[in-house]
């Protein structure tokens, strides 16, 4: 198993803490922001880990991760050119990937939970992690079927949710994920989409989920990086 941490995009919407930094170098309570999902990769056991960075900034992950040998993992680097979604950055990812399985994070996403488990368990297809949220509204929404562990399908921030299942920024795939994302025209917003990627499993019911139990957050918002350092400190 491969990781994989996308820490491209613009920060847009943190501007203008995002102005001389990247998002993912912001404080969230104790620690750079992006020290949270390595260490989500390193609990489950991944010690290939590729980040995946726009051009702005990419230097200072060189500077502040370096090797990764202090935290007993290999991180490799690779540069996003601009900001195409999350599906395009992931794509970056294929010769690193080969022909492992890859467990990718994106850079903005806290979670709580130990996902060992499910990785070590994975051998094809794809996996979400779901979280019951009140604001669903923000995310890629599921709707599923309890009762047979099953995935129908996934809208990209819809305005009317058909569950409160938010679709959070943790996924694992096989090596055809990559395939799929040749096959993917960018959305309304310009993007190829990690939503579409996924749909694209379900359809071929490659899909499987887990829920959430431990707190998650994004910290891509003035609100959500406030709460995600929030959750972070009284856990402590
Ligand atoms: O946080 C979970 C949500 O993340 C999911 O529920 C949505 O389905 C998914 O589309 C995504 O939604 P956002 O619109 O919040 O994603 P955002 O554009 O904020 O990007 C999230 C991270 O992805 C960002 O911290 C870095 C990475 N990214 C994003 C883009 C657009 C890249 O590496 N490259 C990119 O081009």
């Amino acid at each position: 198993m491969k990781g994989v941490i996308l820490a491209g995009g613009t920060g847009s919407r943190l501007y203008p803490l995002t102005k001389v930094t990247n998002k993912h170098l912001l404080p969230v309570y104790d620690k750079p922001m992006i020290f949270y999902p390595i260490q989500t990769l390193i609990d489950a056991g991944i010690k290939e880990i590729m980040i995946v960075s726009g051009r702005g900034h990419a230097g200072h992950f060189l500077e502040l991760l370096g090797s990764g040998a202090d935290l007993g993992v290999k991180f490799t680097y690779e540069i996003q050119e601009e900001a195409g979604g999350i599906a395009q950055a992931l794509y970056l990812a294929k010769d690193f990937v080969d022909n492992d399985n890859v467990t990718v994070i994106l850079g903005d996403n806290i979670f709580q939970d130990k996902i060992n488990d499910t990785v070590q368990r994975f051998n094809s297809g794809a996996q979400i992690f779901l979280k019951n949220v009140p604001d669903a509204h923000r995310f890629g929404v599921a709707e599923i079927e309890e009762e047979n562990k099953k995935v129908i399908g996934i809208e990209e921030k819809p305005e009317n949710p058909k569950s409160n299942y938010a679709v959070t920024g943790l996924y694992i795939y096989d090596k055809n994920v990559f395939n799929i994302i040749k096959t993917l025209k960018p959305s309304g917003r310009g993007e190829l989409e990690i939503t579409d990627v996924n749909n694209h499993y379900i359809r071929r019911g490659d899909m499987k989920y887990s829920i959430l139990n431990g707190y998650w957050s994004d910290a891509g918002t003035f609100d959500s990086l406030l709460k995600a350092g929030n959750l972070v400190k009284n856990q402590k």
